[in-house]
């Protein structure tokens, strides 16, 4: 049965949350030109996302926000995509997590970086309530590293994020 209430722990590493997805591009995932479709890209960004933030959590989450996603090279039908993903920082009832996008070659055994995004989770109770989460333990410089930045992209979200909640106001 899905859990409602995060359960009290001192914390999880990046690493106890990690998420890693592969799949094979399909003709129905791709624009005319046989190129994976922007749009495909973002829903399993959410997706990988997701499951990091529900490892962390333990309970239900809703996407509060995505930061910019870039798409840097098409990956084509018959191509694998792979996505990984961890959460760098939880705060309150928030976890910011880190998705990496990628386009394996099976033939050559290489993989280059597609995209990558920040996505922030809220943990929520069945009835939408945000509800807190554990905190994240870092340990190496890496993870150190995006603990810290965190705190940055998480203030220049939450200011944008207001600002989009008085475009909303104003245009009621
Ligand atoms: C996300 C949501 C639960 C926040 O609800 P809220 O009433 O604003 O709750 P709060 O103000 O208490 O904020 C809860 C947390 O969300 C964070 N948050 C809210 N809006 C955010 C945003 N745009 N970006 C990042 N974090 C955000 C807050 O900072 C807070 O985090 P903290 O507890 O770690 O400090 C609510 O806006 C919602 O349900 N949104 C729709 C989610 C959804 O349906 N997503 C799918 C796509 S539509």
């Amino acid at each position: 049965m899905a859990r409602t209430k995060t359960q009290h722990v001192a914390g999880r590493t990046p690493a106890e949350t990690r998420a890693e997805m592969v799949q094979v591009v399909l003709p129905n995932d791709a624009n005319p030109l046989g190129n994976i479709l922007g749009g495909t890209v973002m829903h399993l960004i959410d997706i990988a996302g997701a499951i990091a933030a529900h490892r962390h959590a333990r309970s239900y989450v809703v996407t509060a926000s995505v930061d910019n996603v870039d798409f840097t090279r098409p990956i084509r039908v018959g191509q694998v995509i792979m996505l990984r993903s961890e959460v760098t920082r939880a705060f309150h009832t928030s976890m910011e997590v880190e998705v990496k996008v990628y386009l394996e070659d099976y033939v050559r055994g290489e993989r280059c970086l597609t995209s990558s995004a920040f996505v922030t989770y809220v943990a929520v109770d069945s009835d939408l309530t945000p509800i807190p989460v554990p905190p994240v333990i870092v340990r190496t410089a890496e993870e150190k590293r995006r603990y810290r930045e965190a705190l940055g992209r998480r203030k220049r979200r939450l200011a944008f994020a207001a600002q989009s909640r008085l475009r909303c106001e104003e245009e009621k």
